[in-house]
C-alpha cells in the first residue's frame, strides 16, 4: 500500500464537484498541492480553504483551458518554470454532452474530445518521464461506467471515456516495474455540476438513474484514493454502482435496447421504426 505522504499532487478540473473533493482529501497527507481549472475565482477560494485547514502543505492554484493546446502549454511550462515535479496526478477534468449525437453541435464535441481525451494524454505524457526517472508516481484518469460500456445520447462522451480505459490499460502494462502506477477510477452518476454543463438547454436533463446508484463525493474519492493507493487496475466506487455496472457491462446490448428506449430520449425515431418493426416482425437492430 503506497502513501502520499511528501508527495506534490496535481489535480486538473479542482474548481467543482470531485476534482474539489480530490483536492480535499489529498491535502490531508501531501505536501505540496497543485490545483487547476478555468474558473479562478474558485481554485483562489479552494485554496484559501484547503490552506487554512492544512497550514502545513503548500497550495498553489494555476487557471489554465485545457481543451487547447495553448492551455495546455501554459500549465506545463509554469509547472516548469517553478520547478513543480508532479508525484501525484488526478486527471478529473471531463465534460459531457447530453442528446442525440446527430444534433449536436460539433464545437461543443471538439471540446469535448480535447477536454476527456487530449489534455489527460497531453498531461500523462508530460508527467510520465519525471516519475519514471523518480522510480514513483501515480496517476489517477477518471473514465466512467459508460466508458466500459456505451450509452445512447451520450455517444461522444461514452466513446471519450471508453478512449481513457483503453489508453490506461495499454499504459499500465507498458510501465509495470518501473514505480509508477495508473489507476481507471469509473464513477456512476455523481451529483456534482456534470449533467446541468453536459445539457444543450442548461437544465439538469439527464438520463433516468435508479436512486441507488448516486454515492456520495465524499466515498468516492475516498474509494478512489484508497485503490489507487493499493495499485489496483481499475475501480468502480459505490457496492451498488458496481454490481449495476458489472450487470450493465455482461449484458449484450441487444437486450438493453428496449430498456434504453424506456429510459432516455431516443423515443422519436424509434416510435416511427417501432411501427416499421411491428410491420416486418423483425426485431429491432
Ligand atoms: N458527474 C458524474 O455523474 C460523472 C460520472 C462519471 C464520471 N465523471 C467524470 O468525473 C470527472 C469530474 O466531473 P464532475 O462530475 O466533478 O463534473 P464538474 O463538477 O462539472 O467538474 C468538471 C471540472 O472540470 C473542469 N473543466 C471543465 N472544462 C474545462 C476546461 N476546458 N479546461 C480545464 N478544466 C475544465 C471544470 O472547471 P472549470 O469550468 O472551472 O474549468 C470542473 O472543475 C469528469 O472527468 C467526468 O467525466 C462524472
Amino acid at each position: 500500500m503506497k502513501s502520499f505522504r511528501g508527495m506534490t499532487a496535481l489535480v486538473t478540473g479542482a474548481s467543482s464537484g470531485l476534482g474539489s473533493e480530490f483536492a480535499r482529501q489529498l491535502s490531508l497527507e501531501v505536501s505540496q498541492l497543485l490545483i487547476t481549472s478555468r474558473r479562478a475565482d474558485r481554485l483562489q477560494a479552494l485554496s484559501k480553504e484547503i490552506q487554512a485547514k492544512s497550514p502545513q502543505i503548500k497550495v498553489c492554484w494555476f487557471s489554465a483551458d485545457l481543451s487547447c493546446q495553448k492551455g495546455r502549454e501554459i500549465l506545463c511550462d509554469w509547472l516548469t518554470a517553478e520547478r513543480l515535479e508532479i508525484d501525484i496526478l488526478i486527471n478529473n477534468a471531463g465534460c459531457g454532452d447530453y442528446g442525440l449525437f446527430e444534433e449536436s453541435q460539433f464545437d461543443r464535441i471538439q471540446s469535448l474530445l480535447e477536454l476527456n481525451v487530449i489534455s489527460l494524454t497531453y498531461l500523462t505524457r508530460f508527467v510520465l518521464p519525471q516519475m519514471i526517472r523518480k522510480k514513483r508516481g501515480i496517476i489517477i484518469n477518471i473514465g466512467s461506467i459508460v466508458g466500459r460500456k456505451p450509452l445512447p445520447t451520450c455517444a461522444a462522451y461514452s466513446g471519450s471515456k471508453s478512449y481513457v480505459h483503453a489508453f490506461s490499460e495499454a499504459l499500465r502494462l507498458e510501465i509495470e516495474g518501473s514505480g509508477v502506477t495508473l489507476t481507471v477510477i469509473a464513477p456512476g452518476p455523481l451529483h456534482t455540476e456534470f449533467f446541468y454543463r453536459a445539457s444543450r438547454n442548461d437544465s439538469e436533463e439527464k438520463p433516468f438513474v435508479p436512486p441507488f446508484m448516486w454515492v456520495p463525493l465524499e466515498k468516492v474519492v475516498h474509494e478512489s484514493l484508497a485503490a489507487a493507493k493499493a495499485g489496483k487496475a481499475f475501480y468502480v466506487p459505490g457496492f451498488y454502482t458496481r454490481i449495476a455496472s458489472l450487470l450493465h457491462y455482461l449484458t449484450p446490448s441487444f437486450f438493453l435496447k428496449p430498456i434504453y428506449r424506456m429510459i432516455l430520449p431516443i423515443h422519436s425515431r424509434n416510435d416511427s421504426s417501432k411501427k416499421n418493426s411491428l410491420r416486418c416482425s423483425l426485431p429491432l437492430q
